[in-house]
Parts: C-alpha cells; structure tokens; sequence
C-alpha cells in the first residue's frame, strides 16, 4: 500500500489543492465510510431496537455490529462493554454524572489535559488534583504517587495523548499504580486511538472513549468502553426512549448497559461509518501507520530545528501525531492567517487546553497535526509557508 493508493480513498484530496495539517482537530473521511452512511440513509433507514419489521432489523444489526466491530478494535471482552455516545466529549460527561459523581469526592487528572477532562470535575463539584509535569512536559511519576498516597481510592484520568503537545503518557503504568491504591481509571484515548493501537484490557483502563471523527469516520459520534465489573455501579442520568425496560408514573427500570445510557434515537448511520472508518484503519494496520507517522514527525522535527526563534514544547522528537511550536515575538494566530492565505491549515490556539498553557506562560501555539494521508511533501510546503509568512511579519 501506498501513501498515493491511501490518498486516493479520501474525496478530500481529489479536488483541491489545501495542505491539510489539521487531523488532530478532526480527520478527512474516506469514501466507505461516506457509502456505508449513504446506504443506510436511502436503502435500510429505519430506527433501531423499535420495529417488527424488516428495515428495522436491518438496521439494528448494521448497528450493534458496529458496536462489535468497536469492541474488537479496542479488544473489549464484550460488546455490551461499548456505549455509543457523541463523542469523547460526552462520553467523560456521562462518567462524570453516571459513576463519579456519587461514588468520589477526589479526582486525580495530568497536566496535559483537555477542557473535556476538566471541566465535567468542576460542575460536579470534585476536589481536583493536577499531576505535575516535568520541564520536557511528561507526566511526573513521583508527584503522581504521592497524589494517590494522599487520596486513594480516588477517580483518576488521564488522556493516553496529548491533543496539544503529541506527548503520550505511560498510561498502562499510571494505571496499574492508580489500582494499587483503589483508584478506577479513565482514559481520554481521543487522540491516541488513531496513531496506535489501543487495548482496553492491555491498559487494564476501567473506562476508555474515543471519538470517530478522529479516527477517520464521522462526527457526532463515539464510543465509551465500560468495563463490565463496574456496570452495576453505573447510575442512569438522562432518561428517554430505548433506555428502559418498563416505566410506570411512580418508576423506571432501566435497561442493562449499554441500553441505559443509549436514550433516544441515535446516530446510527454515524455508527455505521464509524465501525467502517475502524474496518478501514485495520486494513491499512498500525504497523504501517506508525512507520508512516514517524517519518513525518521526524522530517518535521528536522525543520523545525532550522527555524530562527522557534520555541518547542516537550519532547517533539517522540511526538505522536502532532507539533506545537510558537517563533519568539510573533503571535500564533498571525501565522495561522498567513499560513491558510497560503493554503496550508493547522490549528492555532489554546487547542483547549488553557490550563498547560497558562503553566507554560503561553497563550497558544501552532500546532501541526497528522493523518495517515499526510506526505513528506506536506510537510515540506508548510515549513516553505512558515518561512514566508515569517519573512512577511518580520519585513
Ligand atoms: N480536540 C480537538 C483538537 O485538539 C478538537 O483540535
């Protein structure tokens, strides 16, 4: 397989001539996926888990097949272990308000994360714990030891990547440790899950999201894994349709996880795409899109070097999937101008992630991100786009 023959499987690519640096905030989408969603809207649409008929069952079966095909991709025992939610966004909501909220006072969380993995803590009005990180920005084992010694039994999460910095935690690790002092695990593998392959039972992680549309499939949907020991802990929080086995004035009684936490009609083309988009970086297999992804943060790296006042953060050499930088004296957002006026799109900005910045004394940065589409020559254009829009600023 070749970078060409994958490109090709994208209409991104077809007709214009963009340089596309931007997958961290959301990945192109190959054709299957967009004809697997077709399908269903103009061949079998129908809502699922409802119907007598014929449409309906084929509906229900191209969706919980996707839950399967989402339970064999992250290696879930089972597949009711799998929750489809909107994202990774609502699937850290849904932990927040249907397991911690009642069952923890503390929460321990890195000092890479996301809003997503902030804020949900805060309304639910927990007492939150930052990990330090070191100078090269990775995850400072100590202090988060001594965090767990002070409050065990506590909920620990942690994304396996950052969004920002490409930095990947030792999250199995930081696992084990968390379940030695009593503390259950949630893993942000929003941004890993496209760059390596991710093992629920491997991390041993007790709840695992990810979101589609980082994965190549589409967006408004994801998935949050649940391990199976812990379901008859979980609470219902938003009730609806689908969600019950039987309701009367005075009470429900909830359906078994992952029904419980499915109200309401869902996004089933979306799931459908989503298993597909999973079908499809299984045939090109994260051997190959490791290899690949290396080569160009290598080359990136390499340039990066080159460049008069640049300012990396962490260890960008061993980045995965992404580079933030920022040139000493010009502002993110005036090369994120520039750089699109030359076609090239990146990501400027917090990337959502205020707290490490402000720790960083930054307001933001560019921010380079990648698929598995990406070429070399991409990456060639953008430092030629970065060197001009420099040279602009600064005449
Ligand atoms: N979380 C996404 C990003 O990092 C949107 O850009």
């Amino acid at each position: 397989m070749s970078i060409n023959e994958i490109r090709d499987d994208f209409p991104f690519f077809k007709d214009n001539k963009l340089i596309y640096l931007d997958s961290g905030a959301t990945a192109q989408k190959p054709q299957v996926v967009l004809d697997v969603m077709h399908d269903y809207y103009t061949k079998y649409c129908a809502n699922i888990h409802r119907a007598a008929h014929g449409l309906g069952n084929h509906a229900t079966k191209e969706y919980e097949d996707a839950r399967q095909k989402v339970a064999d991709f992250l290696n879930a025992k089972k597949k009711d272990e799998i929750v489809f939610t909107s994202g990774a966004t609502s699937s850290i909501n849904l932990v927040a308000y249907g397991f911690v909220k009642d069952n923890f006072e503390h929460v321990i969380i890195s000092g890479l994360e996301h809003h997503s993995n902030i804020i949900p803590w805060q309304i639910t009005e927990k007492a939150l714990h930052v990990i330090d990180s070191k100078e090269d920005l990775s995850v400072d084992l100590e202090h988060f030891k001594s965090l767990l010694k002070k409050y065990p039994k506590s909920f620990v999460t942690l994304t396996q990547t950052s969004n920002a910095f490409g930095i990947t935690l030792p999250i199995k690790e930081m696992t084990e440790l968390a379940h030695q002092y009593g503390c259950k695990v949630l893993v942000d593998a929003a941004q890993s899950a496209v760059h390596t392959k991710v093992d629920v039972q491997d991390l041993d992680a007790d709840f695992l999201v990810i979101s589609a549309h980082k994965l190549y499939g589409p967006t408004g949907i994801g998935a949050l894994y649940i391990k199976k020991d812990l379901h008859e802990l979980c609470k219902a929080f938003q009730g609806g349709g689908g969600a019950i086995k039987e309701v009367t004035y005075k009470n429900t009684l909830f359906m078994p996880i992952p029904y419980m936490y499915e109200a309401g009609t869902q996004h089933i083309a979306g799931a459908i795409g989503f298993a597909k988009a999973l079908e499809y970086i299984d045939t090109i297999g994260f051997d190959f899109i490791q290899k690949h992804e290396k080569e160009l943060i290598d080359y990136a790296y390499e340039n990066l070097l080159h460049v008069k006042d640049v300012i990396t953060y962490g260890d960008t050499l061993n980045a995965t999937g992404n580079i933030s930088f920022n040139i000493q004296g010009i502002h993110h957002q005036d090369l994120g101008i520039l750089l699109d006026k030359q076609k090239v799109q990146v990501r400027v900005g917090h990337h959502c992630v205020q707290p490490t910045m402000q720790s960083l004394g930054v307001e933001g940065t560019v921010r380079i991100s990648f698929g598995v589409y990406n070429t070399v020559k991409d990456v060639a254009v953008f430092f030629a786009a970065l060197k001009r829009s420099i040279e602009m600023i600064k005449a």
